[in-house]
């Protein structure tokens, strides 16, 4: 069992607040697998590490670390059903009925480490984590948690957004800015990404490996067809939550004024052909 590192973790726990910003569940629902939709096609599957091999065997372990509605690992294991899953969030928004049975969610805050032995996991997958644990974490305990339960030669894959839009206009510079903020006060580097591949080289156990990196853009607008249509869609759900949970004070939006402001910054989106980059990072633990 890992260290427990955080009694603090409600001093950085935005998420339930942000979660709690959405206008239904279902909003975040639709919002997260929509989300899942478009890293699994921009990244051309659900994984890039060279897992294929072990994806038969009955006897390979997954974790899925801030599984959040759990469709990353449904998907896969429907696809490959021998593995066994499992699946950890801080909070329970996993299913809780007609999962298969090979297929185990719990709730659990990776701030207090992970609750498995050393050398358990085959694989252990992250997406869409880096802009919810402040930079320290990421730096002095989380890898070196990850690489502890994975097995020699297991691999961990990090999918995750650069922050910052491109090609934007003033209102969505403006939230762009009141994000970024947001983002530093809470000590959250969110472009932690980029600096993966020098973290994870730091790691006894991953480096002699090589820290392999895919980076696409994420096209915001129907100029990119349905793909860019349904990243455009998500936006708006997120940037509902975050303007509405995180910075519409310090933006100066009050509440009936936030629909209007995303819609201006949903036809900056089309007019600028704005995008914003996101990115795989995976590396295989030393033998
Ligand atoms: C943006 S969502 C991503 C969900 C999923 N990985 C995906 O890509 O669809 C981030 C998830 O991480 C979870 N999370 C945030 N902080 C966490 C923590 N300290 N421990 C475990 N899960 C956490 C949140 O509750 C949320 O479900």
């Amino acid at each position: 069992m890992g260290k427990y590192f955080s009694k603090e973790f409600k001093l950085y726990n935005h998420h339930e607040i942000y979660s709690r910003s959405y206008e239904s569940k279902d909003d975040y629902n639709e919002e997260q697998h929509c989300s899942h939709i478009t890293m699994r096609d921009i990244f051309k599957g659900n994984f890039s590490s060279d897992i294929r091999d072990i994806l038969s065997y009955s006897n390979t372990k997954i974790l899925d670390i801030g599984c959040g509605f759990g469709f990353w690992l449904m998907e896969m294991a429907s696809e490959f059903p021998k593995p066994n899953y499992f699946g950890i969030d801080v909070l329970p928004v996993f299913p809780t009925s007609t999962i298969p049975h090979n297929v185990k969610f719990s709730q659990h805050d990776l701030l207090k480490g992970l609750p498995y032995e050393d050398n358990t996991f085959d694989f252990v997958h992250i997406q869409c984590l880096t802009f919810d644990i402040p930079e320290l974490y990421w730096e002095t305990n989380i890898y070196n948690e990850i690489a502890r339960i994975l097995k020699p030669g297991g691999w961990l894959e990090i999918c995750d957004m650069e922050f910052g839009i491109f090609n934007c206009g003033p209102v969505t510079r403006r939230f762009d800015l009141a994000y970024l903020n947001n983002l530093r006060s809470r000590k959250i580097n969110p472009h932690l990404i980029l600096r993966s591949h020098s973290i994870l080289k730091s790691i006894p156990s991953f480096s002699s490996s090589q820290v392999h990196h895919k980076r696409s853009k994420y096209p915001l607008g129907s100029y990119e067809n349905n793909l860019g249509k349904l990243c455009a869609k998500i936006m708006r759900y997120r940037i509902h939550a975050i303007i509405k949970g995180l910075v519409a004070k310090e933006m100066n939006i009050k509440r009936y004024e936030i629909d209007s402001t995303i819609d201006k910054i949903m036809n900056e989106f089309e007019t600028n052909k704005s995008y914003y980059y996101i990115h795989r990072v995976y590396v295989q633990k030393n033998f």
